[in-house]
This record gives structure tokens, C-alpha cells and sequence, in this order.
């Protein structure tokens, strides 16, 4: 194992930064026999669908082991934690008491809870190609308000529509497994307008502080090659700017408006009511290049020929065991890019997600991963981009979706036999830096 030292101190971040960490509901909750079934879990049962064979039917247990991720928050230091409430547990007789005992548990000690409504669990009644669930989640947003909304820091309506629409309709190697290629788009939009309508409700719940988690990560063309740069601009358009522009510009990158349901031009009013803040999941960036006509494998994905690009490796760079690259530097690109496009129409910026898979609880790999990340957030911060916080992907190992078990993204190693937690070096290096940035 290559071990690098991190010697440099960390750069001061301006007062009143929000440190965190993220997790979702059905990835650590476990306990699936006390809630409704959701999409996640029918496709679980599928043969195939899931590397290891497993499902998130215990995963970390946490809805049983609430008291000890709670200790394990407030021994690293964090100021907020953020978690998703499961859809089909809201929908379950009692299943808001969990949330409410948690939130408690979490003020309790000194962690601002902040909610994710909606991380891609969907309960199995419901349908992201029908227009009515984005009124069913603007309903789901309004019940949880009314029981947390006392105690909650921030909202956050969806977490990536994007990996959602994409690897669960499109490509369908995520619930609900659907190969459905372009026709996905209906999902994409749905979302964006559950998005806007949820936000009307929680304001008009008495909620405030409300943004939403979306992926995002600078498209690199292949080669100065006109098709290389076109097939980039298209994944660019696809992957990033679908779910941004609407937004923070209320409209759709060109020749995308016309592929969407119903009234786009109505709906594009509701998805653009202004939010307070824009958060951003960021792991790596994606170097894309002309299609060459061949289904390729790329990051544990099978993409299909028909595609209008391919992603390529970036050479020369460490990849996590997920085989993704470790750039930290576009991170910085990324924002300052943001910033450019948006202007004065850009929120501040929330970074919701960023974290790496390695194995080993002497994880140092995951050490050099952060810290040039949050560098990197600096020198974003340095040039100008108004970031009020950052999140690491996550508290503990779980379940890693359609990798099952055998991704670790945690801070702290979680035993999947007896569910015993044990924190790693990450997490002791974590709360010095946090201890540091006081
Ligand atoms: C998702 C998480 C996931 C992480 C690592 C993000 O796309 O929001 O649920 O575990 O990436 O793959």
C-alpha cells in the first residue's frame, strides 16, 4: 500500500462552515420488515440485479443501532448530519416516531439534522414515469415538515434525479431496473417538478433552508477532435446541465425541452422556484469521447452502443477500488465552472456528497482523498464561490446498491456479521481537522 503523508495544516474555512457527513435511509436503516416495501426492494430479490447477491434488508441496522451512529456523530465532531427519511417508512403506521426520535437524538447532541426526502426508495406503489408522484412527493415532504419541521436545519428535496433516472430507467442496473434509454427522460422531469412542488409545500409548511443533492462533475472531451468534443457536450448537456439549468435558469438545455411531458413551460416555473441553497454530489470527473459503435464497460456499468458517447479512463491518475479517479483539482473546476455559468443565479453551495471506496480500516488512501478534495473546496472558496459547507459520503460502509457489500465508502468499518462499527483512520483524521478548523 502506497501511504502518503498529509503534512501541510489545512487552510482555515470562513466561520461558520457546516461540516458533515451523509448517509441514506435504505443504504444503513436495515429493518425492512417494520416499513412498507419500496422499489429498492423488489429489485433486491431479483436474482442477479445485485453483485454480492444481498439485499439492505439489516444492512447497517441503524434503525436499531440509532443511539451508537448518534455517539459516532458527535465523537468525530460534525456540526450537521445528514440523512434520508424513507419514503415507504413515512408511509408505515409509526414510521415517522423513528425520525422524530432521531432528530431528538441528534439536537440532543449539538448535530443539525439536515433530511433528504427522497434517496431513490421509492415505494412500490408509485411510478416516476407518472406525473402524479411528483404531487404524491410534494404530500410526502408536507407530512414530514409538519412532524420534524421544529427541529430540522435543512431540507433536501431529491438526492441525484440524475443517477436515478439514468441507472434506474435507463440503463437499469438500479431499482427499478428499467432499459428504457431516452424514453427515461418523463422520470427526469417528474423529478424536477416533485422538486419545485416540494418546495412550495415545505415553505408553505413553515419550512425554510431548502436545497436539494445533485450530482455533478466536469465532462472532459477525449481529444480536440470535433466529435470527441461534440459526444462530451452531449454527456455534459445529459448528465450535469438537465438538472441544473431548470434550476437556477428555468429551462432546459437546448432540444430537451421539446422530449419532456405535459406543459414543460408551466412546469419549468415550478422547478425553478428559488431554492436557498444548491448542493453538489461530487466524486469524480468523466473524460467522454466519440460512441465507437461497441457496448463498453466502464466503472462497473455496461453502457450500450447505441449510446452517443463512451467513457474513457483518465490515465495517469490513482483510481478508488470502485475504479474511479482521483482528481481532486476538478472539484475546483467544477464550482468555479458553476459559478461562471450561473452568475448572481447561483445559490450558495452545499457540497453533499464527496468520498471514495477503499477497503481496511487503516484507510489512508481515503485520508490523501479527502484532504485534497477539501483543499481543492478551498481554493474554491479562495476564487470566489460562495460554499457554506461539505458533507462526506459516509458515516459508515453500507449498502452500496447494486455493489451490495462490497464497496466501502465509510468513515467508520461496519462489521455486516455482527454490525459492530469501528472507526477508522479516516475518522480520527477527520476530527482533527475538524477540531483544527474551530
Ligand atoms: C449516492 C449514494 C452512493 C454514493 C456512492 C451517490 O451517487 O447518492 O447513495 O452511495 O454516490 O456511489
Amino acid at each position: 500500500m502506497i501511504r502518503r503523508m498529509v503534512t501541510n495544516p489545512m487552510p482555515q474555512f470562513p466561520a461558520g462552515f457546516l461540516w458533515g457527513v451523509s448517509t441514506s435511509a435504505h443504504q444503513i436503516e436495515g429493518a425492512a420488515d417494520t416499513r412498507e416495501p419500496s422499489v429498492w426492494d423488489v429489485f433486491t430479490a431479483e436474482p442477479g440485479r445485485v453483485k454480492d447477491g444481498s439485499t439492505a434488508a439489516v444492512a447497517c441496522d441503524s434503525y436499531h443501532r440509532s443511539h451508537e451512529d448518534v455517539a459516532l456523530l458527535a465523537g468525530l465532531g460534525v456540526d450537521a448530519y445528514r440523512f434520508s427519511v424513507s419514503w415507504p417508512r413515512v408511509a408505515s403506521p409509526g414510521g415517522l416516531d423513528f425520525y422524530d426520535r432521531l432528530v431528538d437524538a441528534l439536537c440532543a447532541a449539538g448535530v443539525r439534522p439536515v433530511v433528504t426526502l427522497f434517496h431513490w426508495d421509492l415505494p412500490v406503489a408509485l411510478d416516476w414515469l407518472e406525473r402524479d408522484t411528483a404531487s404524491r412527493f410534494a404530500d410526502h415532504a408536507c407530512v414530514v415538515a409538519e412532524r420534524l419541521g421544529d427541529r430540522v436545519a435543512k431540507w433536501i428535496t431529491l438526492n441525484e434525479p440524475a443517477e436515478h433516472t439514468l441507472l434506474g430507467h435507463a440503463l437499469g442496473v438500479h431499482a427499478p431496473g428499467r432499459r428504457l434509454m431516452f424514453d427515461a427522460l418523463p422520470v427526469a422531469h417528474h423529478q424536477l417538478l416533485a422538486h419545485g412542488l416540494a418546495v412550495r409545500a415545505l415553505r408553505a409548511a413553515g419550512a425554510g433552508d431548502i436545497g436539494i443533492a445533485n450530482s455533478h462533475g466536469p465532462t472532459w472531451a477525449a481529444s480536440e477532435s470535433p466529435e470527441d468534443r461534440e459526444a462530451a457536450e452531449f454527456y455534459d448537456l445529459l448528465l450535469n446541465r438537465l438538472f441544473s439549468d431548470p434550476l437556477l435558469i428555468g429551462r432546459y438545455p437546448e432540444g430537451f425541452g421539446e422530449l419532456m411531458p405535459g406543459d414543460v413551460e408551466a412546469d419549468l416555473k415550478v422547478i425553478a422556484e428559488p431554492i436557498d441553497w444548491y448542493g453538489i454530489n461530487y466524486y469524480a470527473p468523466t473524460r467522454v469521447g466519440a460512441p465507437h459503435g461497441a457496448e463498453i464497460e466502464f466503472g462497473g456499468l455496461s453502457l450500450p452502443a447505441e449510446l452517443p458517447f463512451t467513457v474513457r479512463e483518465i490515465e495517469d491518475r490513482p483510481v478508488t477500488d470502485f475504479g474511479w479517479p482521483v482528481v481532486p483539482e476538478a472539484l475546483t473546476e467544477l464550482l468555479a465552472g458553476f459559478r461562471e455559468r450561473y452568475g448572481d443565479r447561483l445559490p450558495p453551495v452545499l457540497i453533499t456528497e464527496n468520498g471514495c471506496s477503499y477497503q481496511g480500516v487503516d484507510d489512508q488512501e481515503r485520508i490523501a482523498y479527502l484532504d485534497g478534495h477539501i483543499r481543492a473546496l478551498h481554493r474554491a472558496v479562495e476564487a470566489g464561490v460562495d460554499v457554506r459547507g461539505y458533507f462526506v459520503w459516509s458515516l459508515l460502509d453500507n449498502f452500496e446498491w447494486a455493489e451490495g457489500y462490497t464497496r466501502r465508502f465509510g468513515l467508520v468499518h461496519t462489521d455486516f456479521e455482527t454490525l459492530e462499527r469501528t472507526p477508522k483512520a479516516s475518522y480520527a483524521w477527520l476530527r482533527d481537522l475538524l477540531r483544527a478548523q474551530r
